[in-house]
């Protein structure tokens, strides 16, 4: 359904991604696995239109997203959680998550999307009341989650959704990825951990340095010699 083909991206003068090419089918979960610094956040910002390429093509169902202003990328059924979660502390649980119901397209389905997210979190229907900021890291990842998932897209983008939580949390997100997937909706998460990135990913992408290096099914990707040499200390 997402198609990236030989995306270039610079920051002013400094080009940090060359040549990416990824795709996501539909009901796939992939991961981008790749050290800090490698480009992973400026993929997921350049499908979403918050950077801009400059070269290459973004298309989702055979439609180039180019051009398509970022606000409106949840009219074409792409969301993304961003990293370390940035919700609005001083606001409400069920504030932040309405936020995601924002577009026009989203409007009049708003109850019956949060009656599903509330469904996936229940622990958000309890804590509706309560400040985001006074929430745990992992129930904020929820509830950042949550608030993507409002606008019902049919690709959810998730950048670094592990970062800095407990592995017990780690658990609960990953089940929560595979409940998403279940229900049709394809999914395209970064991580910079192996285990994390591949074991939880129908496929996956290496990226170093702003270039795939290695692309291949999620274990495939395990068991691979380079990733095990460089990745795994092996
Ligand atoms: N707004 C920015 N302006 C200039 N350089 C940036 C900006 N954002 C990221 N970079 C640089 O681009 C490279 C890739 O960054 P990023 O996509 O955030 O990597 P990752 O998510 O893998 O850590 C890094 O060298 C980073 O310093
Ligand atoms: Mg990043």
């Amino acid at each position: 359904m997402l198609e990236v083909a030989g995306l270039d991206v610079k920051y002013g003068d400094v080009q940090v991604l060359w040549d990416i090419s990824l795709t996501v089918g539909t009901g796939e979960v992939v991961a981008v696995m790749g050290p800090n610094g490698s480009g992973k956040s400026t993929i997921l910002k350049a499908i979403i239109g918050l950077v801009r390429a400059s070269a290459g093509r973004i298309a989702l169902d055979g439609k180039p997203l180019a051009g398509v202003p970022t606000h409106a990328m949840a009219g074409e059924g792409v969301s993304l959680v961003l990293e370390r979660r940035r919700l609005f502390p001083q606001m409400t649980v069920l504030e932040n998550v309405r936020m995601g119901a924002f577009h026009p397209s989203a409007r009049g389905r708003e109850r019956e999307r949060l009656e599903w997210v509330e469904s996936l979190f229940p622990i958000l229907r309890e804590r509706r009341g309560q400040l985001a900021g006074r929430m745990s890291g992992g129930e904020q990842q929820m509830v950042a989650i949550a608030r993507g998932l409002m606008s019902g897209p049919r690709l959810l983008m998730m950048d670094e959704p592990f970062l800095g939580l407990a592995p017990r949390i780690v658990g609960q997100i990953v089940d929560i990825i595979g409940r998403i997937n279940a229900e049709g909706i394809a999914v395209l998460f970064n991580e910079q951990n192996v285990h994390l990135s591949f074991s939880n990913a129908h496929r996956g992408y290496l990226l170093e340095s702003g270039r795939i290096v290695l692309e291949g099914a999620g274990l495939a990707m395990l068991e691979h010699e380079m990733v095990k040499r460089v990745y795994l200390g092996a």
